[in-house]
């Protein structure tokens, strides 16, 4: 028997990696200012490898998507396949098992939640399981950076971290980006606008806004950053309600940097009439995701204002200091 058939004779493993939001410092993030992201664990992507029935080499199920392909029929480029050949790789072992990757998430995607690095992270651990190889979280965020680059050029990093780790990530571009611990519960609810998230073209506005009045965007840059600063201590001090006052101003600077929209604001006051602590776009703005941190009695009634405010999706999310290991 070979190493490769006893191997797929006993393999059985499941990984699972949650999704993610930028909290504070988009945009700045761009020109060299601290971001902040956390997970969003309540949503998720699963994979689970089984022993293979068709002793056709590795098969890859992507079931939401109803896909069900080889590993061997796809080029080296596909996101999934770069990660299994890094985990086989890594771990000595040749590509010719008789595997299948059942795959599920329940992560919107394309919209700034991070879904391909949490489906990439899913089949990383799960594979790392099944073949008995263990990864520690710096591994598997390398790993999966490798498939980023497949998706998305030149990404930060921020992604493959954050869903690795499952913790808060401090990001700075060009440096390793650094997870950090809660010292508090945060709630939080991320509604989605219903408007598409045109990140590219908010972020090529912002360039061309940069270029013509660059002394007023950079003051906005370095009022974001600051902010950002403080939003770190107030998570590790458990501070939810500065670190409400503090989104709010993120959000007012993001609209004076022209990436809010009609329907971000929307949502923004909606949430905070009903009583959060701060309300703000995440991510690319212009449409996409607001998101709102609340305490915990605030939930349903911000929720409920949320939905009566346009919100096409809610998701909600809780970070704890047993987020931490
Ligand atoms: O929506 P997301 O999570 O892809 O975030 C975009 C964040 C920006 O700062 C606007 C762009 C970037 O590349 O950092």
């Amino acid at each position: 028997m070979t190493k490769s058939n006893s191997i797929s004779k006993r393999v059985y493993g499941r990984g699972s990696a949650p999704g993610k939001i930028i909290l504070l410092g988009e945009h700045a993030v761009v020109y060299g200012r601290p971001a902040i992201a956390v997970p969003v664990s309540d949503v998720r992507a699963h994979a689970t490898v089984q022993p293979g029935r068709h002793g056709t080499g590795i098969v890859i199920h992507a079931l939401d998507i109803g896909r069900h392909y080889l590993l061997d029929a796809v080029p080296p480029t596909d996101p999934i396949a770069c990660v299994i050949r890094e985990v086989l790789a890594h771990c000595g072992l040749p590509s010719h098992l008789d595997i299948d990757i059942t795959i599920t998430s329940d992560i919107p995607i394309a919209s700034g939640m991070g879904s391909g690095a949490a489906v990439a992270t899913a089949v990383v651990r799960a594979l790392a399981t099944a073949l008995a190889c263990p990864l520690d979280d710096a591994m598997v965020s390398e790993i999966v950076y490798k498939s980023e680059t497949l998706l998305h050029g030149t990404p930060s990093g921020i992604d493959n971290t954050v869903v690795a780790y499952e913790r808060p990530i401090w990001f700075v571009r060009g440096r390793p980006p650094a997870p950090f611990s809660v010292g508090g519960t945060f709630h939080l609810l991320i509604a989605d606008t219903g408007v598409p998230s045109p990140t590219r073209t908010t972020v090529g506005d912002v360039r061309m806004a940069w270029e013509r009045d660059t002394e007023r965007y950079e003051a906005l840059f370095d009022a974001i950053g600051e902010l950002v600063q403080a939003a770190r201590s107030a998570l590790q001090q458990g501070d939810a309600l500065h670190l409400g006052t503090l989104m709010q101003r993120n959000h007012t600077l993001l609209r004076e940097m022209g990436v809010s929209a009609e329907a971000n604001d929307r949502l923004v006051e909606a949430a905070l009439e009903a009583g959060a602590y701060g309300a703000k776009l995440s991510g690319g703005g212009r449409g996409g995701n607001v998101i709102a941190l609340v305490a915990e009695e605030q939930r349903a009634p911000v929720a409920h204002a949320l939905e009566a405010a346009g919100a096409v999706r809610l998701l909600s999310t809780t970070l704890t200091p047993e987020d931490a290991p």
